[in-house]
């Protein structure tokens, strides 16, 4: 946890104490320059790298070493993770252990993924503004499909069974929407207006014994918030809505798989995975973020990769230990970076990795 000086009784400074996973494939290049823009800000936090990922995998079979996640949760203030997945790994155990694992062994219950476009030309929407689209998706994160409950039987054979069961219990999904309340309460929109709607997502029409939880439980939880209006969609009437007019949205909260969907389609009104953060949060403890995207193979080791997705969840971490203003100077280079094209390639730009965090990095050094 946070270091801390005394001087004469008194304490001086407290260092955040960070844990760094870049992970696979490019979550090796963008976690390193993730790092090196917050360490131009000049905030008060300390390192620890952690090899965990395929490489380490391959070479000595471990995914997470012993007593991993307590170590994480007594020794850091907060985690910042790459990405996990390798073609050599072809069960993704490695990615099940490690990222699964720090969601769910530590109790990582909310994934916060903001959803904003910062500049109009990055929105493959026809007239979609920055100020079209500025809502968040709250992800229930350690229940659901993920559980991997279920089994395989007479694996092989013409009579093959495959079940996923689809866990939900009331405090799982009570406390998500509540966060999902609270969120709308306490946060404001890019333009400092007040966030006013949580919008709960489900597929209860088909799934009604999960999806009855969901409904009931909404229910009662926004009952409790007579200011905030309470809206309902299914996820597929959701999906054609957030392509048809992303305005509407402001908080939605939905269950762990729709949550994942929704946002890489999100990521899309953004400019792309390259363009999105994330939070996987648990008030009150070490909680971790990482970009929304992926480890991307083919691109990897080619210094193609955007780097401010990683960046901006970097720009998150740092709000959430308490930097506020490094958070934001941040979140102005990156946007002062996008108006002036300073970019990767896949939001139509002609620098590398390296280069246009380079460019963060000397930006917020100025
Ligand atoms: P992906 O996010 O890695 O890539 C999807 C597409 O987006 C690809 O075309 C990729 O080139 C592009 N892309 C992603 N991030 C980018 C960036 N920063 N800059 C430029 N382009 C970017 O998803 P995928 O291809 O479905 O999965 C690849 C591997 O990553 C798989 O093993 C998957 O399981 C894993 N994965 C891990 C995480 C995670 O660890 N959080 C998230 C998603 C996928
Ligand atoms: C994400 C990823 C993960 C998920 C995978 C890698 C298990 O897609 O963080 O969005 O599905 O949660
Ligand atoms: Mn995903």
């Amino acid at each position: 946890m946070s270091s801390q000086k005394t001087q004469g009784g008194k304490a001086t400074q407290v260092r955040k104490q960070i844990a760094v996973i870049p992970g696979d494939g490019i979550g090796k290049e963008v976690i390193p320059q993730a790092v090196q823009a917050i360490q131009a800000t000049g905030a008060a936090v300390d390192f620890t790298d952690f090899d965990w990922g395929a490489d380490r995998y391959l070479r000595d079979g471990t995914t997470v070493p012993p007593e991993g996640f307590a170590m994480l949760g007594r020794d850091f203030d907060a985690i910042l993770v790459g990405a996990f997945g390798d073609p050599r790994v072809k069960t993704n155990i490695h990615a099940k252990e490690i990222l699964l694992g720090m969601r769910f062994r530590m109790d990582l219950y909310a994934n916060v993924r903001p959803v904003r476009l910062l500049d109009a030309a990055l929105c493959p929407l026809k007239g979609v503004e920055p100020k079209d689209v500025d809502f968040v998706v709250l992800r229930e994160n350690t229940e659901g499909v993920y559980t991997d409950a279920g089994g395989v039987f007479k694996q092989g054979t013409a009579d093959e069974i495959a079940t996923q069961e689809d866990i939900n219990t009331r405090k799982g999904v009570e406390r998500i929407i509540r966060y999902a309340f609270e969120y709308c309460k306490t946060h404001t929109k890019l333009d400092g207006s007040p966030r006013s709607k949580v919008l709960m997502c489900d597929k209860s029409n088909a799934m009604t014994h999960a999806g009855g939880l969901w409904q009931r439980v909404f229910r009662e939880v926004s009952a409790e918030y007579p200011q905030i209006t309470a809206q309902h969609m299914y996820v597929d009437a959701l999906c054609m809505q957030m392509v048809r007019d992303p305005r509407q949205f402001d908080v939605i909260v939905t269950n762990n798989l729709f949550g994942d969907i929704i946002t890489d389609l999100s990521a899309g009104l953004q400019g792309g995975l390259g363009m999105a953060a994330s939070g996987n949060i648990h008030p009150g403890r070490t909680s971790m973020f990482e970009p929304v995207h992926g480890s991307a193979p083919p691109i990897a080791g080619k210094n193609q990769a955007n780097p401010f997705g990683a960046i901006l969840t970097a720009a998150m971490m740092l709000a959430h230990l308490g930097f506020e203003k490094e958070s934001a100077r941040i979140e102005a280079a990156v946007l002062e970076a996008v108006r002036q094209k300073k970019v990767t390639q896949d939001i139509g730009g002609s620098l590398g990795t390296k280069e246009a965090a380079a460019w963060i990095q000397k930006f917020l050094s100025s």
